[in-house]
Parts: C-alpha cells; sequence; structure tokens
C-alpha cells in the first residue's frame, strides 16, 4: 500500500519508518524543511535508539520517502495519516489543533479520490468528526473515510512498542476504512497483535484514557511511597505485593519524582478539558494532576532536607535532566523544577545527561554541566539520580564518594540500595523507602 504520513515528529517518523518496514510505499511530509533536509541527509530530528538504522536500511530499499510536498505524497496514497503535534494549548489547556486542521485544509484540495484520512496525533473526541465535516466543506471527493488510529509508542522503546504492540486501535464508521487499516497493520496481527475495532469517538477518547490511567497508577504509586516514608515501610516490595495481582499488574509502579514527557501531563489537561466542556467530573483524574504537580515541586525540597535543611552554598551535582531515560526530550522534565528550586534556594547545581544537554540548556538557566558522573560528583554536597540511565545503574559509588565533598545520594529512582550506597561511604535516600 501506499501511505502519506504527515508530521515528521515522534509518532509520525517512527509510524512512518515502521510501516515502510512491513513493505509499505511510505512518504512522510513535513513543513519544516530543514527537518526534510536532515531526514534526507540521514539525519534524525529524535534520538531515538534504532531508528536511524531503521529509517536508513528502508530508504535503501525504496520504501521510505521524505519531503515538504504534501501533493506529491498524497498524489497515489491509498491511506494518509496525520501525525502532527497536539501540544496543550497556552492558557487553557484544550489540545491544540491548529497543526491538525493546517493539514487537513490544505489536504482537502489535494485528494481526488476515496482514500482513507487516518488521525494518529492524540486528538480529542469528536475531532474525527469535525476532519470528516472541513473535508466534505472544502469539497473532498464523496466517499472519503476518516478513521482514528491512536499510537501507543512509548519514547525510547518506539519501534519495539510499534513492532509488538499490545493492540491495534481502529476507530472507524464504514466497512472501507476498516478494510484498509485491517490491509495496513496486516503484518501485524499475523504476529497475533489484537486489532480492535470501535467507534470513531471511542477510539478518539481511548487513547487520553489510557495514559490517564497510567498517569493514575504512577499517582497512586508516589503517594504511597510518601506514606511508606512516613510509616517504615518499602514502596518498592510494595508494588511488587501489589503488582503480581494479574488484576493490578506490575508496571507503571515505580515510585519516583513523577511523571513528565510530552504525554501524559498535555493529555491529562486535555481529558479534564474535555470533561469539563460535557458537563462531567473527572476527580481522580484531576486529582492525579495535582498530585503529580506537587510531588515534581516537592523534589528540591526532598534534597533541600537531605543536605540539612539548606540549601544556600550547597554543591548539588544532578545525574540525568531528560524526562526518561533513552530520549533526548526534555518536556515537562521533573528535573526542570528540580534545578530551578535548587537554584533559588542559593545552591549552585552541576549536572550530566547522557543525550539531554542541548535541550536541557535552554530550559535549566545558569548551572554547570559536565561530561560524565565523575565530574559531576567532584565537590559535590550531595548527588541526585533523577533520571535512570542504564549508565547510572552500575556507578562505581565508592569512586564518587572519594570525589565528593558531602556524602549524600538522593536516589530519585531507586537504582541503587541502601546497603550498597553505605557500603560505598555514602549515605542514602530513596523514595518510599522508609527504614
Ligand atoms: C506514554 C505512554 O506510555 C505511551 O503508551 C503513549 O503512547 C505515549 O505516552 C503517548 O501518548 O504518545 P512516554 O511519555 O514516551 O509514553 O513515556 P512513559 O514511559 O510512559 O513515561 C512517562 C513518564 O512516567 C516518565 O516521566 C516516567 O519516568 C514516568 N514513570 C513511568 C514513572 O514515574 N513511573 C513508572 O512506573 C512509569
Amino acid at each position: 500500500m501506499r501511505i502519506a504520513m504527515i508530521g515528521t515528529g515522534y509518532v509520525g517518523l517512527v509510524s512512518g519508518t515502521c510501516l515502510a518496514d512491513f513493505g509499505h510505499h511510505v512518504t512522510c511530509v513535513d513543513k519544516d524543511q530543514c527537518k526534510i533536509d536532515g531526514l534526507l541527509a540521514g539525519r534524525m530530528p529524535i534520538w531515538e535508539p534504532g531508528l536511524e538504522a531503521l529509517v536508513k536500511a528502508n530508504v535503501e530499499r525504496g520504501r521510505l520517502a521524505f519531503t515538504t510536498d504534501l501533493a506529491s505524497a498524497v498524489a497515489d496514497a491509498g491511506a494518509v495519516f496525520i501525525a502532527v503535534g497536539t501540544p496543550s494549548r497556552r492558557g487553557d489547556g484544550h489540545a491544540d489543533l491548529s497543526y491538525v486542521f493546517a493539514a487537513v485544509e490544505e489536504l482537502a484540495g489535494l485528494i481526488d479520490r476515496p482514500i482513507v484520512v487516518v488521525t494518529k496525533s492524540t486528538v480529542p473526541v469528536g475531532t474525527g468528526d469535525r476532519i470528516a465535516a472541513l473535508l466534505e466543506e472544502q469539497g473532498a471527493p464523496v466517499g472519503v473515510s476518516v478513521a482514528s488510529n491512536p499510537e501507543f509508542l512509548r519514547e525510547g522503546a518506539a519501534i519495539a512498542d510499534f513492532k509488538h504492540p499490545d493492540r491495534i486501535l481502529v476507530g472507524a464508521e464504514d466497512e472501507r476504512a476498516r478494510e484498509v487499516l485491517a490491509e495496513i497493520y496486516r503484518p501485524l496481527f499475523l504476529n497475533r497483535a489484537p486489532l480492535l475495532f470501535t467507534s470513531r469517538r471511542t477510539a478518539e477518547l481511548t487513547k487520553y484514557a489510557a495514559n490517564a490511567f497510567l498517569a493514575t497508577k504512577i499517582s497512586f504509586i508516589n503517594e504511597m511511597a510518601d506514606l511508606c516514608e512516613a510509616v517504615g515501610a518499602d514502596v518498592q516490595d510494595l508494588a511488587r505485593g501489589i503488582g503480581l495481582d494479574n488484576r493490578i499488574g506490575p508496571k507503571f509502579l515505580h515510585a519516583g519524582p513523577g511523571y513528565g514527557g510530552s504525554c501524559f501531563p498535555k493529555d491529562t489537561l486535555a481529558l479534564l478539558k474535555t470533561a469539563e466542556d460535557a458537563g462531567i467530573r473527572q476527580r481522580i483524574v484531576s486529582t492525579v494532576v495535582e498530585v503529580n504537580d506537587d510531588r515534581k515541586d516537592a523534589m528540591a525540597g526532598r534534597v533541600r532536607e537531605a543536605v540539612g535543611g539548606d540549601l544556600a552554598g550547597k554543591r548539588i551535582g544532578v545525574l540525568g535532566l531528560t524526562f526518561k531515560p533513552n530520549t533526548d526530550d526534555m518536556r515537562d522534565a521533573p528535573s526542570i523544577p528540580l534545578v530551578k528550586g535548587l537554584v533559588a534556594g542559593g545552591a549552585s547545581v552541576i549536572a550530566f545527561d547522557p543525550v539531554g544537554r542541548e535541550q536541557a540548556e535552554p530550559l535549566l538557566g545558569e548551572i554547570d554541566y559536565a561530561d560524565n558522573a565523575e565530574a559531576v560528583a567532584d565537590g559535590a554536597d550531595a548527588l541526585v539520580i533523577v533520571t535512570e540511565w542504564d549508565e547510572f545503574r552500575a556507578l562505581n559509588l565508592k569512586e564518587l564518594a572519594g570525589r565528593m565533598r558531602g556524602r549524600m545520594l538522593v536516589d530519585l529512582r531507586n537504582i541503587y540500595d541502601r546497603a550498597e550506597a553505605e557500603a560505598a561511604g555514602l549515605e542514602y535516600q530513596g523514595v518510599g523507602r522508609g527504614q
């Protein structure tokens, strides 16, 4: 099948590349000439493990192309995916659909036969209806279908998630759209990935519900972590103890500094806006958001207490800045309020992130950067692990302790044990690990 993918951000680039890898002919379109030039030269606009090689292989096989020219991409496509950004709208938290509708307007004039237009971007319930109406209004041919096919990939594991999904969700209102999407995803459901057909509105809302539920698990375990600290229990063991119950499941129960990234914060807010517009209270999700915002803001205070209650004059070493490992993404990262809080309290901060520095610098203000964990430790009063990059999991704690001025290790991702930190001569503070 020939496919056009509008938008070469995370979702568009990964989806387009993986669909090409399945054997389809995919043309990825973006308005940003620089991005397209980079991709044509083999440069990835995002840092995602395995992506560069997969792009290269599929370009070489002639199945993956990049262009700024939507018309040529759409000319012979059987399906056009819209995978442009839907950030939070400044001021009110609604999803900003201006990129989506700009793409649809442009597309409308280019469609000359009944193709399937598919939203892959995370869009509020009812967006598919609005797209269908707009296409009709702009004179697109009768029979053009609009389907919703939300994506559930995680940054850092995006290719594996796309190729081995727990499910493929297709929201469609007509048989032809279902057939076209089933054809596109045939390689996956041959691998037994469940293909789930729902109405278009249900698919749109399901995406938000999935992210809101995952965010709920995280805020839940973070509150349990606070309780564990207060009463002398261990949240890691507690998470295992509840997670082995199949009805709960073991994933997304890692306590930490709060969730960040480009999805959970924006999608939970957008869900609340949808509910507000519909006049339906969503007390659970609104509390999840509040718990998470408070948690991120509280992390600097946690470090302050760990160094004796006063940050003034302290040197704090920060390990990891991105919102999670294996990405350079800094959007809504917990490191941002943490670093700002440390600096506001009078500390000097030195940070190291394996790939996130370039994205981090404009967001974090005047701090120092190092090229490795050892340099971060030099003269530090405390080391704070913020992102659980693999290379931080096997640090030589003894060596780091020897380089520090103080002795405190604040492990916001629980990747070390108190015993091993103490054996290396460090004091240890994890998350939710009461004595
Ligand atoms: C998330 C979802 O996991 C994907 O299924 C979804 O497709 C994607 O959003 C999206 O809507 O596009 P992502 O934001 O890439 O993916 O990253 P996650 O791995 O879900 O992590 C999100 C945040 O939660 C991170 O800050 C992470 O550190 C935090 N987290 C995650 C925890 O604090 N504890 C956990 O147990 C799991």
